[in-house]
Order: structure tokens, then C-alpha cells, then sequence
């Protein structure tokens, strides 16, 4: 049995999709409000319970032979990126469960101090690696699916919204992709006990993304790019009203204003690992907006 955490997420969903159709047993963590339907149509258990519930998490670990920790945080690291992470360690060391999969983020390791959830899955990384628990640990760059909201948009419009420097590289990773390096790292001999920086297979300026969406809409980006510094203003403004969304902006002014891509030894790293080719972003939308 896996539990997959995060079920109803952009990663997790697919994390779902990807184990029931090779008919894997998996339990879905989701919250009562969440939108799990059509996890439970394709034959997840649902299980029901809050990731601030330390018994909730014990309950789920029970009689899972693999976890798959793929929640977000919104805007509570400490609650959700942390501590229920070391909830689940704890538990899934107790449960006996024999791989435990975590999702990072690219430059965990880089010791941004302004960045809740920079630090939060520095410390899990590390408190994984010493837990005794057979671990791989994901480090992805940002999400294809992100795009897709964006593309829609500008399918519409025509406008896209670059906050920061065009020139700033990524290397954006296929969501599908991710899902099927966190299902196949249980059984792929190599992924285990490995952190991994997972990436597209092209390094892309952010700048390069608008490009892309006038290409797929045959449509020239009107492009409305202003600095980082405006999220610096905004920041200062909520933080009168919301320390904790202030701070929480911090990790979004942190993406903003860093490089976060692979290079071209991580790519074949993983490439060569889990024995596939990593989709680029132009094919992922193509696919999903159907071009
Ligand atoms: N998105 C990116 O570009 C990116 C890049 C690098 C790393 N990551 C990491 O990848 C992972 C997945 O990201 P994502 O974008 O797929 O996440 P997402 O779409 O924001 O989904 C977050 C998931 O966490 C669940 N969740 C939040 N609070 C919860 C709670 N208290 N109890 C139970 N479930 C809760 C949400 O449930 P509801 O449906 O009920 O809200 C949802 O299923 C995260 O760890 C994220 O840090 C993301």
C-alpha cells in the first residue's frame, strides 16, 4: 500500500493516477473539503484527516509499505513543509514502511534564510537521511502544470505577467514526468538513498515562456514585466495585517529572484536513473491544451 500525501495537488493527483492505473494499492490523504472524487472514481482509498493532526498521520501510516510526501504549505511551512513531514517520518519508521519518498524543492540546500519553505525542506531532508528510513529525496524546479492557468490566459488575452529578470533561468519539469520519478523511485535500485535535482531536459529563460505560448497561439506576448521589488512593496503593505503570509512571501520573492534550473549532468543523471527522456515544456502544453 502507498500513502500519497498532497493527493488532490498539481504532483500528487497524477502521483494517484500514475499507481491505480498499474493497479498499485494507495491511499489518499486528503482533507475533508478537498477535491478527491475523482481520486476514489479511479480506486484510492480516501483517507480523511488534517496533516496537523499528528494521530491523523499516525492512523494513515498504518499498514503502508511506501509514503509519498507530496503536500504543499500554502502559506504555514512550519505546520505543513516541517512539522508534518517529521510527523510522517516518525510514523512511517514506527509503521515499518520500507521507501519514503520526499518532495524538495530545487536549492533546498542553498541556506535562503528569507524562505520558509527553503529551510523547512532542508531540515526534513535532513531529518530524512538520518532516520533510518530507505529514502529518495525529489529536488524539482517549477511545475509545468503551473503554466497551464497562465496559458489559458494569455490564450484569451494575450498578456503575460513576468514578474523579475527574463533572463533568469529555469528548467521547467513536466508535472507527469515528476509523478513517474516519485512512483518509479520505490523500485528503481539506483534512486535509492538519493537526493535528486529534477529538471525539464532544456534550460529555458523565463523569458523564453511567453515565446512559447505565442508560438502555441500564433498570437506576439504582450508582456507586462515589472521587478521583484514590487513584491517587496507588497510584502511591507501585508505584513501590517498577516505576519505570516509576509513571511510566507518570502519564498515566492526567493523563486522570483533566483535561478533555479539543472544542469546538463543532473538531467542525464536522471535520465539515465529512471531509463526515460524528460518531456520539454512546449510538448507538455501541446499535450495538455491540446495543439
Ligand atoms: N508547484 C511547484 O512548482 C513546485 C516546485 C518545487 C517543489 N514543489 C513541491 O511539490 C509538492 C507538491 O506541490 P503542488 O504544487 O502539487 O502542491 P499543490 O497543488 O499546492 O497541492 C497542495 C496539496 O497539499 C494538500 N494540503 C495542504 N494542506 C493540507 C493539510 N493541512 N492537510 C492535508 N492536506 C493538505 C492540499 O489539499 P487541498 O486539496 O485540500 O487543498 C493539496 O492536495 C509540494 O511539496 C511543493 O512544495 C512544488
Amino acid at each position: 500500500m502507498f500513502l500519497v500525501t498532497g493527493a488532490t495537488g498539481g504532483l500528487g493527483r497524477r502521483i494517484v493516477r500514475r499507481l491505480r492505473e498499474q493497479d498499485m494499492p494507495v491511499r489518499a490523504f486528503v482533507r475533508l473539503t478537498s477535491a478527491y472524487q475523482e481520486l476514489e472514481d479511479r480506486g484510492a482509498e480516501i483517507f480523511i484527516g488534517n496533516l496537523q493532526r499528528d494521530r491523523d498521520i499516525q492512523k494513515a501510516c498504518q499498514g503502508v509499505q511506501y509514503v509519498i510526501s507530496a503536500h504543499g504549505s500554502g502559506d504555514n511551512a512550519e505546520a505543513l513543509d516541517y512539522r508534518a513531514n517529521i510527523d510522517l517520518i516518525d510514523c512511517a519508521k514506527t509503521a515499518n514502511v520500507q521507501h519514503f519518498v520526499f518532495i524538495s524543492v530545487l536549492g533546498a540546500d542553498r541556506h535562503y534564510e528569507d524562505a520558509p519553505t527553503f529551510k523547512a525542506k532542508r531540515a526534513v531532508e535532513r531529518y530524512l537521511q538520518q532516520s533510518g528510513l530507505a529514502y529518495t529525496i525529489l529536488r524539482p524546479s517549477g511545475f509545468a502544470s503551473n503554466l497551464l492557468p497562465l496559458a489559458e490566459q494569455f490564450r484569451r488575452t494575450g498578456i503575460y505577467l513576468l514578474i523579475g529578470d527574463p533572463e533568469s533561468r529555469s528548467s521547467i519539469i513536466s508535472t507527469d514526468d515528476l509523478a513517474k520519478i516519485a512512483v518509479d523511485s520505490v523500485s528503481v535500485a539506483e534512486a535509492h538513498n538519493q537526493t535528486l535535482s529534477v529538471g525539464g531536459p532544456e534550460i529555458l529563460k523565463r523569458g523564453d515562456i511567453p515565446k512559447i505560448f505565442g508560438r502555441l497561439f500564433n498570437r506576439e506576448p504582450f508582456l507586462i514585466n515589472p521587478p521583484v521589488l514590487a513584491v517587496d512593496g507588497l510584502r511591507t503593505v501585508l505584513g501590517l495585517v498577516n505576519p505570516r503570509l509576509q513571511a510566507s512571501l518570502g519564498t515566492l520573492r526567493t523563486l522570483l529572484a533566483d535561478e533555479f534550473y539543472c544542469t546538463p549532468e543532473e538531467i542525464q543523471q536522471v535520465e539515465n536513473i529512471y531509463q526515460f527522456r524528460l518531456e520539454t515544456l512546449e510538448h507538455f502544453l501541446r499535450r495538455y491544451l491540446a495543439i
